[in-house]
């Protein structure tokens, strides 16, 4: 029995994402969390005959925490893409304040309801949100490293698709290791490993240029051609899926699967440590990782040291970046 939590069910995220979990054959209970309109999206959802995923709903207030809890009891896997869109006249900081207000709610909801369950947040900023979840969880004792992923996974998707339509290949051949965080220039494409290499070293400096340009700001390309009406929904909810997805399989069987996700480089995970000494001791770092039925069971290191010296440059900055994000999260959970 495999029971799937997605909170903020309703949203532009939320309705897509729980829409591929319920045609998910591993999913055998899927329930909807929200604060507005979730028993017409659970109704909605609730005919589509797939025998495996039964949508569970409940009309819920932001008040009314017996929902949560009972959306929460016995989940396996919560996804998180809760929150508000910026509003005329908010500025960054108000909308962060809301996001992580709302981010450390439910945490504390998953402490108490489902302290084993694995925890993906999408929920923006990432290199803000994790550590928050990671702090609330630790403050609740009930912290593992190795459930809780930052959702990078529409970055590693932009980068596949973009260097196939530079190289006019095939998307699905690419899985490019993209590295460090999840937004702007924190994110690192890896174009220089693996399948991408040929392809990449074809173009000319300026070419490579702009395409690790449009991989690290994709998410405007979005945000522009929807013009006010949203960023990116349906690409990010295919995303998150695809890292759901893939910990559903490391569960369900034996198979070897890794991902790229934002972790914390805490010491009790396999490879963390190392890691951690070549970013420069960041706590949370976005890394391929080796899933398993316990998470996260290793963190796959090696690439940092197989970096070109352009990619060094572009960590130095991520890195630095990153930092002053990580502890934006980490101050406003112990507030
Ligand atoms: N608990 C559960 N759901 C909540 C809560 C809460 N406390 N607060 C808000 N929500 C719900 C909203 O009711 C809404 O249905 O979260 C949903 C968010 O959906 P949208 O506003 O459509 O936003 P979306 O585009 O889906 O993005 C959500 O993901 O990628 C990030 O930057 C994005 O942080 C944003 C989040």
């Amino acid at each position: 029995m495999v029971k799937v939590t997605v909170c903020g069910a309703a949203g532009g995220i939320g309705q897509p994402l729980s829409l591929l979990l319920k045609i998910n054959p591993n999913v055998d209970e899927l329930s909807l969390f929200d604060v507005v309109n979730v028993p017409g999206v659970g109704a909605d959802l609730s005919h589509i005959n797939s025998d495996s995923a039964t949508a569970s709903f409940l009309p819920s207030s932001r008040e009314d925490k017996t929902a949560l809890a009972e959306s929460l009891k016995g989940t396996d896997l919560v996804i998180i893409p809760a929150g508000v869109p910026r509003k005329p006249g908010m500025t960054r900081d108000d909308l962060f304040n809301i996001n992580a207000g709302i981010i450390k709610g439910l945490a504390e909801g998953i402490a108490e309801h489902a302290p084993k369950a694995f925890v993906l947040v999408i929920s923006n900023p990432v290199n803000s949100t994790v550590p928050i979840v990671a702090e609330t969880l630790k403050q609740k004792g009930v912290y593992d490293p190795k459930r809780l992923f930052g959702v990078t996974t529409l970055d590693i998707v932009r980068a596949n698709t973009f260097i196939a339509q530079a190289g006019k290949a095939k998307a699905s051949q690419f899985n490019v290791n993209v590295i460090g965080g999840h937004s702007g220039e924190t994110i690192v494409p890896l174009y220089s490993i693996g399948a991408s290499k040929s392809y990449y070293e074809k173009l000319s400096a300026e070419e490579q240029k702009a395409l690790i340009h449009r991989v690290q700001f994709g998410g405007d390309e979005v945000v522009q051609a929807k013009n006010g009406a949203g960023s990116a929904t349906l690409s990010m909810a295919y995303a998150g899926y695809r890292l759901a997805e893939s910990i559903l399989k490391a569960l369900t069987s034996s198979e070897e699967v890794v991902e790229c996700t934002f972790l914390d480089l805490d010491s009790s995970i396999k490879g963390a440590a190392e890691a951690k000494k070549l970013v420069k001791g960041l706590d949370f770092f976005s890394l391929p990782v080796k899933l398993g039925k316990a998470g996260i069971e290793e963190v796959k290191y090696d690439v940092l040291n197989q970096v070109s010296d352009d990619e060094k440059k572009l960590l130095e900055v991520a890195i630095d970046q990153l930092s002053k994000n990580i502890e934006k999260g980490v101050a406003f959970a112990q507030k």
